[in-house]
């Protein structure tokens, strides 16, 4: 697999070249290539010897193939594989995908195969031929097939990998399944030979009044006519292209309504360049820091988080629909949540859209997720592009008002210069948006006999995330009550992490973790929740975690099972005691606000 590897690699650099050829495809022409493909699991890496990607049948009385793609395995796109047949569970290797479709190529236009996304890596072929590689399993790609498409009959075959390696991001070990699969919509999308690439337009950082419009046509071409219309506010931004094919300019409306959690106001928009049309949905707000608050549309908001792993309990597999999305953002907002932390890297476009229409606030981050060698420099430019995957993808959302780029790191200067890079990858491409990251490093000194962190890469950001367990990994040092914090007192603070285990429907001792009960699980978070009232900066609180979610090591085998029990909801749905202290707590704060 080492070639393979390597290879992933350099697409996925040549791929970031390509990762805004084609925004917002569900706003376009295209072909939904979901459905039951046929699956051949290869553990030894051989399908590439054999060369299966060919789909060879035996012609004369002495070939023969030691593969067949018909009236094999058959696994369902969208979807993992783990969860699709036993064998499966916890397989880590190759499994290859295939399946015919039709196509109708129109010269003068470009056909683009779109996954939005493959865990972990993948190689793809398309009749016979590689056409593309990509290595990340939580980001969209897209291949321009124009010059390898057939009209009629096409054979695709992708070669996925989920195999965990010290230098992927995530790396060797992480606290969440290891689904691997074609995992979220494949689509062939059709465009004009010169098509719209990349559009960023969203309201001026500082202004409630003025959306700055950036389009880019894919072909360099100057005097290209673009438009971007706002019906609802009587708006049409037109201009032409310059020699790089594009156009900037800004639209002023005074009607203009900001999107806000509670009111998610979200306005039709065309954009047009050339013969290329794309439909889009958006919205328009502020968000920014001012000292230690957060504000959305310049007033200060308390962000009512919580996190979920993009994961459905109850089918254990990851979650990729409109369904799963309704199903998961539902449970959040009964808890009274403005905001959702997008557990630990970028999930689907079904559920960042309908966030953005229930008034959710979102925070979306990489897999940077402990153990990554951050001195590693093919590591760092994936991440980086991992990092502008996500960002091309989901700029428009106005939704998303952070970006995360790394949890739980340890304080190094190859660390710090890693994660520098990363502010600057995103900032090269949205500035608009607050950058931050979650640590583990809140200490109890027991001379100042108060909570401090000390991590000077904290400086770089513009919101600090803690994750800290008190009275789970660590027993308290001294009451809830008399528990003061003094961590980075001049920027908006938000525990972005904290809760602890239990078992639906056991009881126990309120005082004894080790009873997985709802009764200890909820004395820790009555106790969190008061040692919070003395963290002065306090600007949002996000327990871990919604649902109790499928992990590899979460060994006790009556509490656990291979389930992480943090979640206030049970892997059947059950709400635990502690997911109603929770939403009291929300109900208290979003009553005061
Ligand atoms: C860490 C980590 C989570 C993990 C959690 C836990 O803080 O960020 O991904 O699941 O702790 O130990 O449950």
């Amino acid at each position: 697999m080492k070639r393979i590897i390597l290879l992933f690699f350099v697409f996925a650099v040549v791929g970031s070249l390509h990762s805004s050829a084609l925004v917002n495809v569900y706003g376009r022409d295209y072909k939904l290539l979901n459905g039951r493909w046929d699956a051949i699991v290869d553990l030894y890496d051989q399908g590439e010897r054999m060369k299966i990607f060919e789909n060879r049948a035996p012609e004369g009385n002495t070939d023969f193939y030691e593969y067949s793609f018909d009236g094999g395995l058959r696994l369902e796109v969208p979807g993992d594989w783990n969860s699709q047949s036993p064998e499966l569970k916890y397989y880590e290797g190759t499994v290859w995908y295939g399946r015919h479709f039709d196509a109708d190529p129109t010269p003068g236009e470009r056909e683009f195969l779109y996954f939005g996304a493959v865990s972990y890596r993948c190689n793809v072929y398309l009749n016979g031929k590689l056409i593309g590689s990509h290595e990340g399993g939580f980001t969209p790609f897209e291949i321009d097939v124009t010059d390898y498409l057939k009209k009629g009959d096409n054979f695709l075959a992708v070669e996925v990998n989920n195999r965990r390696t010290v230098d992927a991001i995530p790396a060797l070990a992480f606290d969440w399944w290891n689904y691997g699969g074609i995992t979220r919509d494949v689509m062939l999308v059709t465009v004009p030979d010169n098509h719209i690439a990349d559009y960023f337009i969203q309201l001026d950082k500082s202004a409630a009044d003025k959306i700055n419009v950036d389009v880019k046509m894919s072909q360099p071409v100057a005097g290209v006519k673009v438009s971007v219309e706002i019906p609802g506010l009587k708006k049409k931004f037109e201009a032409v292209t310059d020699n790089l094919g594009r156009v900037s300019g800004t639209i002023k409306s005074k009607d203009l309504k900001r999107w806000a959690p509670d009111a998610p106001v979200l306005y039709d928009v065309t954009v047009k360049g050339g013969d290329d049309t794309v439909e889009e949905r958006i919205g328009f707000r502020n968000i920014e820091v001012d000292g230690t608050k957060i504000l959305i549309n310049g007033e200060p908001q308390f962000m009512r988080c919580v996190s979920f792993h993009e994961e459905i309990p109850q089918r254990m597999g990851r979650a990729f629909s409109r369904a799963d999305a309704t199903m998961l953002l539902n449970e959040a907002k009964d808890l009274g949540v403005n905001m959702i932390r997008l557990a630990h890297y970028p999930q689907n476009e079904y559920t960042v859209r309908m966030a953005e229409e229930m008034g959710i606030v979102l925070w979306q981050e990489i897999p940077i997720w402990q153990g990554i060698d951050f001195t590693d420099d093919n590591t760092r430019a994936k991440a980086q592009n991992m990092l502008a995957e996500m960002i091309n993808r989901d700029k428009n959302r106005c939704a998303v008002g952070f970006w995360g780029v790394a949890n739980e790191t340890k304080p190094s200067e190859a660390r710090n210069d890693f994660l520098k890079s990363l502010l600057e990858t995103g900032k090269s491409i949205d500035t608009t948006r607050l950058y931050v990251a979650a640590f583990d490093l809140v200490e109890f000194d027991k001379d100042r006999r108060v909570f401090t962190m000390n991590d000077s890469f904290t400086d770089n950001l513009d919101v600090v995330a803690v994750n800290k367990y008190m009275g789970w990994y660590h027993p308290w040092p001294l009451s809830p009550a008399e528990s003061v914090w003094d961590v980075n007192p001049d920027k908006p603070l938000i525990i972005s992490e904290f809760g602890g285990e239990a078992l639906y429907g056991q009881s126990g001792s309120r005082d004894v973790v080790s009873s997985w009960s709802e009764d200890s699980q909820a004395r820790l978070y009555e106790d969190n929740l008061r040692m919070m009232e003395n963290i002065p900066n306090l600007a949002g609180v996000s327990p871990w975690i919604l649902f109790d979610f499928r992990s590899p090591f979460r060994f006790h085998p009556t509490n656990q099972e291979g389930w992480n029990r943090k979640g206030l909801v049970s892997d059947r749905g059950q709400r635990k005691k502690a997911w109603y202290i929770m939403r009291d707590f929300y109900q208290k704060k979003r009553n005061n606000q």
